[in-house]
Formats: structure tokens, C-alpha cells, sequence
């Protein structure tokens, strides 16, 4: 038990395989079964062979009247000697284990009968009956296999289903902290190669981890059943097997785990290059790309040969270990029976070859499968540290529920300081915001006013001070409320691949279409949107280039719209438009930020002018708080930054 704790792929997948747990003692069932049944038909050689060479007997019959010839003994004692030669063949040393050949005597006599019997019509009719027998077991071997596999791959597609939907879960639930520092190509490699390499694994430890070793054993078990001394030295020798193979297996896994690691990194190259295309094509840098790449990649090779190496090494030693021990045993089954310490006819010696060598295969089988499980081991550690990633933004299980903004919010001594960063992004910050009042956040780039607007949306949490709404701390209310209270536009609209309906309903999903058409009537962008073949129903991948920035960003102004929040957060809405799609995205929006309470954070004067009232950020640090007319009397940093805009643009019309 204690090596299943501490096993990765147990830790991790034990909580999707609980649902599923009849479902897995069915697959182990089957293996077992299944295991049994196989074995089993090559019990049935020995009575085969018996009717198959009847001379065997006879050869023994010969002998023994060639014996008494020699030494002269009477006819009449023939039947007292072969009786003193079966007592012999059953092992003299160990009367315990005779019940085992009487058994195996029985199974021989039940089919074969008296050898004396077997004319040559009973031989083919016994043939008949062994073939049939083994039909019966083979077919039901194939039945609980078949039983076996829909089992397993109805629990092991369960259990990746339910593993990828826990990780996308865990993802989204973890804060921009986390998403901010992580690699995105990192993540999908993880979620993809990893997962898939998981999924394999479950397969395997279902199937052949199972069946194999239970095959391995029920072959020795039978075997030693025939040949007790012979059996017990083959398992003697398997620690020679088992020791070196297990090493290399620890090897496999580390080395597992690095060659996921170089993939990550390969699909994260990947990611950049083609979300930088355009860059990477005006720079003509492609040679230069697809050299890096080639470096990413050779890391990924290097990292993976010691996986493969190990692997191959391991699977060289059992291929070598397993002929030579064939034949060794043969040697050894040789010696045993010069001594006397084996006996057994022929049919019951090919039974026992079949049976170890039927042993030493399903060995071989388990031990690849233990490779690739260590190769998954690998995998499953790395997804491992995506779930050990603890949630940072988290409710209290007695969270309050917002209805509206109340009182207004309020920033009381706000401090965020980025993971690995040693400068805070924001300190000692204080800022009331009273309800339908706007508030314009100003300051050169860096300055924070970013990161202060994803904490009020809180996409992270702060690591000193509050943030207040309706006297509530925000930490303390439920997310679901919090984010009913605000919408959010940013600098980047950001569209799904669905259609222009869908997306402006992600706002409220249970939006009618005529709601969704007022929004988009308050966006000024209903006219476009009717005028396109497919109208709302134009799915926007489709739409392509025919959709502008400033397009884009009105359909997800109106996405703002229909969600009706009270508060309106809105990070650089205008930024990235020409000046014409600016106007256009600006009218709607300050028709939106109409009787809502509104963070903004604009760089045009117009919106800045607008504002009740304008805080201006620098350095993470809130430097000046007034009306226009305020801060430009103060002459400071909203002064100097106001007269740098005007020289490159002219006066906005209020
Ligand atoms: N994910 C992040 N990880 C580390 N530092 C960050 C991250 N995002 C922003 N920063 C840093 O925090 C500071 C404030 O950034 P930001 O809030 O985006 O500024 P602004 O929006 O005013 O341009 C900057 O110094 C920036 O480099
Ligand atoms: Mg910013």
C-alpha cells in the first residue's frame, strides 16, 4: 500500500478510477479468468500426446518384458512391476506432493482411458474430444477477453475524460498569478502528450499488467504442478532477471519525465513562432526560427534517447535472460532426470517446456508494460504538479452574496507584488470609488494600472491591503456574485469560433435574440451585423478579415452590455483601433459608461476628460488623485503626460 501512495500514477489517478471501480474488478476478473483458461489448454497436451504417440507406453511395456527376460522373472509378476515403476515415476522425496501426480493421472486417464485401449477408431475419436475441449476453453478465453477489453476501455476513457476535465478544471480556477508565469505551449503539451501518454498507460496496467503476471504465475503454478524441483529453479533464477530490469525502470522514468519536459519546451517554440508569425515573416527570421527549433528539438532527442536507451537495455537483458534461461533449464531438466530426482513421460516434459516458456513470455510482456508505465510514471508526474498547484483565489465557505455595488468600492492600502518579482507592480494604494461615478486610471506603461484593475476583477488576489465592496472584503464574497457585478472590455477583443450570437451572449447565455440585438443596437454595431449574408448567425472565424479591430471590439462591447453589470471595467477598450474605429468603439462606449460606475483606463483625453475623476499611477504608486481641471493646475505627472499627447494630437472636440 505504501508503494502505491508514494506511486504517481496511482496518486493520480485514483480519484477518477473510484467511479469506475466495478467496472475494474471486472477487467481484473476477466485478466484472471482469462489468464486461467489459456493456461489451461495446454494442459491438455499431455493426454494429446499420449494419444498421439501410444508408443510411449508401449516402449515402457517392452522395456519392462525385456527386463524380465533378461533376468529371467516369471510372466505372472509383470503387473506387480509396472506397478513399482509408477511408484517410482511419482517423486519418492516428497509423498506430500503425490496428490499432484495423481491428479495429473486422473486428467490423462479421464480422457485417454486404459492405453491398452486405443485402437486407432479411439484415438481419433480422443483426438476429437481434445480438440473440442480446447475449443470450448479457447472460445470462452475469447469471451472474457473481449469482455475484458470493453471493460477497460469504457473505465480507462472514463478516467481520462474525468482526469482532462479535473485538470481544465484546476486550470481556469488557478489566478492570472499562475497563468501570468506559465508557458502556455508548456501547458497544452502537458495536457495533450502527457495526458494521452497516461491514457495509454491506463490500457496497459489494466490488461497486460494483469493478465501477464497472472498468466506468468498460473504457467509456473501448473508447471510446478508437472516438474516441482525443475519449477523451483527456474523462479530461483528470476531475481537475476528481476533486480537489473527494475533499476533500469527507475532510470526510464526520470528519464521520462525529461523528455516530456524537452516536448514542452519544443511545442512552446512551436506556439511562438506561429502566434508571432507575422514577425517572425517581416524580420525574415524564419531560418533563424526554424534553427532554434531545430536546437529545441535535438534537446528533446538527446533527453529521450537515455529514456530509450534504458528501455532498449532493459528489453535486451529479458530477451537474453529468457533463451539463455530456456536453455539452461533444458540443462538443468537434463541433470535432474540423470538423476532420478525428474520423471515423466514425454507428454507431460512437452507440457512443462510449453508452460515455462509460456512463463518467461508473459515475463517478457509484464516488463515492457512495466517500461512503458515507467515511461507514464514520467508523465503522470508532471500532471501531478499541475493539480499540487493549490488555488489562489478561493471562497469561504460562508461567502457573502453581492446584489449590487451598495456603498461603492473601496481600496484601502492595496499591495501586489508579481511572483519572482522583487518590486511590488502596486503599493499603498487608496482609492474610493462611489457608485455611477467614473474613474479614470492614468500613468506611463508599467505604472500598474493593469494589475490594479485585474484585482478589482480580482483575477488575483492582493498580497497587502483590501479592496472593499459595499463594505465587504472581496475575498469574502462568492465569485459567482462578484462577477455579475462587472463587466470587462480589454485592449485585445477577444472573439470565440462560434457564431456572432453566441458571442455576444457569452454576457447573459440565457439572453433572447432581441436582447442580444438591443445590446448590439448600444454597441453601434446591429447595423454591421445585419448587413452581413449570415447576420447574426455569421460564425466569426468565417467572417475573418472582413471583421475590424473596431468591429471585433464592438461585438464585445455589446457581449458587456448584455451582461448588465454595474460596473464597468475597461483596460485600454480604444488602444488598439485606428482613430476612426476609436471614434466609433468611443461613442459606444460612453453611451455604456452612462449611468454605470466605471475603472477606466484610457490614454485619449477625451475619455480622461470625461471622468469624475482621474488617478494617476506611477511606478506602483498612486501620485496624484483629481479632476482634470485639478491635476492640470497642480502642474505634476498628469500635467506633463497631458502635454505630451497634446503635441502629436489635436485638441479633442468634448
Ligand atoms: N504576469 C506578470 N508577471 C510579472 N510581472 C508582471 C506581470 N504583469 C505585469 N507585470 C509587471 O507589473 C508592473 C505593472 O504592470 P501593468 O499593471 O501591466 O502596468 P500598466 O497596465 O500600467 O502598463 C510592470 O512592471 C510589469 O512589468
Ligand atoms: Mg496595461
Amino acid at each position: 500500500m505504501g508503494f502505491l501512495r508514494s506511486n504517481g500514477i496511482f496518486r493520480l489517478l485514483w480519484p477518477h478510477a473510484k467511479p469506475h471501480f466495478g467496472k475494474l474488478v471486472g477487467v481484473f476478473f476477466c485478466s484472471f479468468l482469462g489468464a486461467l483458461l489459456m493456461q489451461s489448454t495446454f494442459l491438455l497436451l499431455t493426454p494429446a500426446w499420449g494419444i498421439l504417440f501410444p508408443s510411449d507406453s508401449a516402449a515402457l511395456d517392452s522395456r519392462i518384458e525385456q527386463v524380465m527376460q533378461e533376468r529371467s522373472i516369471p510372466a505372472d509378476r509383470k503387473a506387480e512391476l509396472v506397478a513399482i515403476v509408477q511408484e517410482a515415476q511419482t517423486d519418492p522425496s516428497a509423498v506430500a506432493e503425490g496428490w499432484k501426480e495423481k491428479l495429473r493421472m486422473r486428467i490423462t486417464d479421464a480422457i485417454v482411458g486404459d492405453p491398452k485401449d486405443l485402437t486407432p477408431e479411439r484415438r481419433k475419436f480422443l483426438l476429437w474430444v481434445v480438440a473440442g475441449l480446447v475449443s470450448v476453453l479457447a472460445l470462452a478465453a475469447g469471451l472474457v477477453s473481449y469482455l475484458g477489453i470493453l471493460l477497460g476501455a469504457k473505465a480507462g476513457l472514463g478516467m481520462v475524460v474525468s482526469l482532462r476535465q479535473a485538470l481544465v478544471h484546476h486550470l481556469m480556477h488557478l489566478s492570472l498569478r499562475y497563468h501570468g508565469r506559465r508557458k502556455f505551449g508548456d501547458l497544452l503539451s502537458r495536457m495533450s502528450a502527457d495526458v494521452s501518454k497516461t491514457l495509454s498507460v491506463i490500457d496497459i496496467l489494466l490488461r497486460d499488467l494483469v493478465q501477464e503476471p497472472m498468466s506468468a504465475l498460473i504457467a509456473l503454478g501448473m508447471a510446478y504442478i508437472i516438474a516441482p524441483m525443475a519449477t523451483l529453479g527456474v523462479v530461483l533464477g528470476l531475481p537475476l532477471l528481476l533486480i537489473p530490469v527494475s533499476i533500469l525502470l527507475r532510470r526510464m522514468r526520470k528519464g521520462s519525465t525529461k523528455s516530456l519536459n524537452e516536448l514542452g519546451a519544443a511545442t512552446q517554440a512551436m506556439t511562438q513562432i506561429f502566434s508571432g508569425i507575422r514577425t517572425v515573416k517581416a524580420y525574415r527570421a524564419e531560418d533563424r526560427e526554424l534553427d532554434r527549433f531545430h536546437k529545441v528539438q535535438m534537446g528533446y532527442v538527446e533527453a529521450t534517447m537515455k529514456m530509450v536507451r534504458a528501455g532498449a537495455l532493459s528489453a535486451a537483458w529479458t530477451v537474453t535472460y529468457t533463451h539463455v534461461g530456456m536453455g539452461l533449464m533444458v540443462v538443468m531438466v537434463g541433470y535432474m532426470s540423470i538423476a532420478g530426482i525428474l520423471t515423466g513421460d514425454g507428454g507431460s516434459m512437452l507440457t512443462f517446456f510449453i508452460l515455462i516458456s509460456q512463463a518467461y513470455k508473459s515475463i517478457k510482456k509484464t516488463l515492457r508494460s512495466t517500461g512503458t508505465v515507467a515511461e507514464a510514471q514520467g508523465a503522470c508526474d508532471r500532471l501531478q504538479e499541475l493539480v499540487d498547484e493549490a488555488p489562489d483565489i478561493i471562497e469561504p465557505p460562508n461567502a457573502a452574496v453581492l446584489t449590487g455595488l451598495g456603498k461603492g468600492i473601496s481600496i484601502q492600502n492595496l499591495g501586489f507584488t508579481y511572483d519572482g518579482e522583487s518590486t511590488p507592480a502596486l503599493q499603498d494604494i487608496n482609492l474610493d470609488l462611489a457608485p455611477g461615478e467614473t474613474l479614470a486610471l492614468v500613468g506611463p506603461s508599467g505604472a500598474g494600472k493593469s494589475t490594479l484593475v485585474d484585482l478589482v476583477a480580482r483575477f488575483i488576489d492582493p498580497n497587502e491591503g483590501r479592496i472593499l465592496v459595499d463594505g465587504k472584503d472581496l475575498r469574502e464574497v462568492t465569485l459567482d456574485s462578484w462577477t455579475d457585478q462587472y463587466s470587462m472590455v480589454t485592449q485585445a477583443p477577444f472573439l470565440f469560433h462560434e457564431s456572432i450570437l453566441e458571442n455576444i451572449r457569452y454576457g447573459r447565455p440565457n439572453a433572447t435574440p432581441a436582447e442580444v440585438e438591443a445590446a448590439s443596437e448600444a454597441a453601434d454595431i446591429h447595423a454591421f451585423i445585419q448587413s452581413l449574408p449570415q447576420g447574426y448567425r455569421t460564425n466569426v472565424a468565417d467572417a475573418g478579415s472582413r471583421l475590424s479591430g473596431g468591429q471585433r471590439q464592438r461585438i464585445t462591447i455589446a457581449r458587456a452590455v448584455l451582461h448588465g453589470a454595474p460596473l464597468l471595467l475597461l483596460d485600454e477598450a480604444t488602444s488598439a483601433l485606428d482613430t476612426e474605429s476609436e471614434r466609433a468603439v468611443q461613442r459606444a462606449l460612453d453611451r455604456l459608461m452612462e449611468g454605470h460606475t466605471s475603472i477606466v483606463i484610457a490614454h485619449r483625453l477625451s475619455t480622461i476628460q470625461n471622468a469624475d475623476r482621474i488617478a494617476v499611477l506611477d511606478h506602483g504608486r498612486l501620485v496624484e488623485l483629481g479632476t482634470h481641471d485639478e491635476l492640470i493646475r497642480k502642474k505634476g505627472l498628469y500635467a506633463h503626460l497631458h502635454s505630451l499627447q497634446f503635441r502629436t494630437e489635436p485638441i479633442p472636440q468634448a
